[in-house]
């Protein structure tokens, strides 16, 4: 299954990002370095996810506040199941846990929660229960946070083709049409706004297949912080950065 966010009120079609300056409008983080932080306290993994869950929750309050609009976390890529079966089961256990303990708060602070990526790969209980979570928080306008779950952009990008290609067999597309406008609103992040910023932490300088297609313009940023220590101030500072840049767009 895949799962479209839906369109965000008042938001215009991705045409072109913020201008440099301004608070970013969308941001998306992969959140690294939980497993080192828990090494480093001679902790297990496990631990170093939840300090990151944690983190999470400060990071969204900061974003909301400062008044971003929609804030993506790589959650799982659909790599992450190469990891030891203990350590997944941990992680779709905590993403369990986040969701009942903190979806009276997204409710409350309105945050609208949205997933790219395929949960079903979750299993049906979970999948259920974050299905209902999106369903929940639907109405809220506030802050949108996308979640990435067994998300791989190159996997994305490819069913977008597939799309494409199916609307060409089946008569409804003329392959002439298929631009990059076309591609941008068969992705799955294509009623949100463009990506803004893309934020890495951990000092690891690669994308790992997370939204290739969304940074084309996006200001990229790598920050030595490990992820249970990212909070407020540390999104304060990207910020900060990121409205110091000049972005040109391709011009000069
Ligand atoms: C990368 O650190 C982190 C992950 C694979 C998982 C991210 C998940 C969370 C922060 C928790 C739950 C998320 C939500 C949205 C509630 P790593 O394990 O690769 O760290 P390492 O590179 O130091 O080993």
């Amino acid at each position: 299954m895949s799962v479209r966010p839906a369109a965000l009120e008042g938001a215009d079609p991705p045409v072109q990002p913020t201008g440099g300056g301004d608070v970013p409008r969308h941001v998306a983080i992969i959140m690294d370095g939980n497993g080192r932080w828990a090494a480093k306290r001679g902790m297990p993994r496990a631990a170093g996810h939840r300090a990151g869950a944690e983190a999470v929750r400060k990071t969204l309050r900061a974003a909301a506040e400062v008044g971003v609009e929609v804030l993506t976390l790589y959650a799982f890529s659909s790599e992450n199941w190469r990891r030891p079966e203990e350590e997944v089961s941990d992680l779709k256990g905590l993403l369990s846990f986040y969701i009942d303990k903190e979806l009276l708060t997204l409710e409350h602070e309105g945050v609208r929660l949205q997933l790219i990526g395929d949960p079903a790969a979750f299993g049906p209980q979970l999948e259920a229960r974050l299905l209902g979570a999106v369903e929940r928080t639907a109405a809220n306008r506030r802050l949108t946070l996308v979640v990435a779950l067994n998300y791989g952009s190159r996997g994305e990008i490819a069913a977008a083709a597939r799309r494409l290609a199916e609307e060409v067999r089946s008569g409804t597309r003329d392959p002439a049409s298929i631009d990059e406008q076309a591609l941008d609103q068969a992705m799955q992040t294509a009623e949100l706004p463009p990506l803004d910023l893309l934020i890495r932490t951990s000092g690891e300088v690669r994308l790992s297949n997370f939204l290739l297609w969304q940074a084309a313009y996006a200001e990229l940023m790598f920050v030595e912080t490990l992820w249970p220590d990212f909070d407020g101030d540390a999104l304060a500072d990207a910020l900060g950065v990121f409205a110091a840049r000049q972005r040109r767009f391709g011009g000069r």
